[in-house]
């Protein structure tokens, strides 16, 4: 009911931009989105040939530093992680005071948080405590991701092995019992690694905006990290992988046609969403999506033949496409239509989907932080807004309302 343009008047020169769709808040060199044609780039290297020849590791070394790595650098920057990969005892008895079935989101927040607590001398905007906190954090949250999970399935944690790999660690940590040696699929690790890389960063997003503006506060790494977390657990932004899973699982066990469920869709009266599907920035297929289809398909394959739930996300996405509600908005699958899929056959239950794309998104909210102090002309953020409440009137005694 209220005159946007009126309002607007009298606010003088803000920009009225409701979820920023429209505004630019930095200049930035890491990650090249063009929407309309589906690309994606980190530091000018698209994302295919990342996802075909680099690993994690390397991607996030792009990522943060700018350019991708010598043997030598590489070599240095896995051995600082792998020596920072384990927790203090203190630390690992915090997991147990989070009820059995919590959900690993917060859980992964709340110690990242206090991790901060354990690593006091790495809090600072001096370029090695910067450097320091950097280590700490890509050593540290796969580790408490992992534990995030192990406590969701109560069963005991295990330490890292220097002699693995970043991603096997995680792997070991998260699956692996401390009796038996672990098994390695070398198939799931690849796929893990490529999906994480995918995941490494993505422009300014909803979390990684998240970490600017707690950050630009002179909030320190661990903070803005913790902050992110949070920003990324809601089901429009990465809490959509699992709404994705669920909702194939629901079309499977309603026994509702594909159809059906469009239609739905469409009707809007129960605001219910093809998860997985639409981007506030792809207007076309998302160049990630599209990497993932081809590893969702091997990998379930590789898992033991045909899934149902597969069948019904490609039946989903046949029929969307050439479907005149999504074509006219634009709408194609994201990120999270197709990684829900693949990391159930990697074994992980729904809750630790968003986990994985956290650990992913790790590399890209450091680089993001880091740019942005590193910025001389940066300020703190602060969005204006158009009050539309009461004008000013007089308090009115309690006896008298
Ligand atoms: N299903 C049905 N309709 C949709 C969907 C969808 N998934 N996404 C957008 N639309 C419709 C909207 O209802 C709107 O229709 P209208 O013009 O008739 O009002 C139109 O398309 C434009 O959508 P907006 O909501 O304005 O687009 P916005 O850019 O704000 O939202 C978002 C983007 C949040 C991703 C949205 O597409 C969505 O909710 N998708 C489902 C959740 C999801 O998959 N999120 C993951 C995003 S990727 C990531 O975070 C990694």
């Amino acid at each position: 009911g209220y005159d946007i343009s009126k309002l607007l008047a009298k606010t003088g020169d803000t920009t009225f931009d409701i979820g920023f769709a429209n505004t630019a808040v930095c200049k930035s060199a890491i990650t090249y989105i063009d929407g309309d044609a589906g690309v994606l780039q980190y530091r000018g290297y698209p994302i295919e040939q990342l996802a075909e020849k680099s690993t994690f590791l390397e991607t996030s070394y792009l990522v943060l530093y700018g350019e991708l790595p010598t043997t030598e650098q590489l070599a240095d920057f896995t051995e600082k992680i792998s020596r920072h990969m384990v927790i203090d005892e203190r630390l690992r008895e915090l997991f147990r005071i989070f009820p059995r079935k919590s959900h690993p989101m917060p859980v992964l927040s709340a110690a990242i948080t206090a991790l901060s607590t354990f690593s006091r001398d790495t809090i600072g905007f001096e370029p090695d405590t910067i450097e320091a906190a950097t280590h700490q954090l890509m050593a540290k949250v796969p580790t408490l991701a992992a534990y995030s999970f192990k406590n969701s399935t109560g069963t005991p944690t295990l330490f890292p092995d220097y002699s693995l790999s970043y991603i096997e660690n995680f792997i070991r940590m998260s699956f692996g019992t401390v009796t038996e040696p672990y098994q390695f699929d070398d198939t799931i690790t690849r796929a893990l690694d490529v999906l994480l890389i995918l995941h490494a960063d993505h422009e300014q997003n909803c979390s990684t905006s998240t970490v600017r503006l707690v950050g630009s506060s002179q909030a320190n790494l661990y903070a803005s990290v913790s902050a992110g977390v949070h920003a990324l657990s809601g089901p429009l932004h990465g809490g959509a992988n699992q709404a994705v899973l669920e909702m194939l699982k629901q079309i499977r066990d309603d026994g509702v046609t594909v159809q059906d469920y469009l239609d739905k869709v469409k009707n809007k009266s129960d605001h219910t969403k093809l998860m997985g599907f639409g981007h506030r920035i792809y207007k076309n297929y998302d160049p990630r999506a599209a990497i993932i289809k081809k590893h969702a398909d091997a990998i379930l394959k590789a898992r033991g033949g045909s899934d149902q739930l597969l069948d019904i996300a490609l039946e989903l996405e046949e029929a969307a496409l050439s479907d005149d509600y999504f074509v006219e908005r634009k709408l194609y699958p994201n990120v999270d239509f197709y990684t829900g899929l693949i990391y159930q056959a990697m074994g992980f239950p729904v809750d630790m989907f968003t986990v994985l794309f956290a650990l992913g998104r790790l590399p890209g909210w450091i680089a993001q932080w880091r740019e942005m102090v590193a910025d001389p002309t940066n300020k703190i953020g602060r969005p204006r807004q158009i009050y539309v409440g009461h004008t000013k009137r007089d308090y009115v005694p309690m006896n008298e309302r």
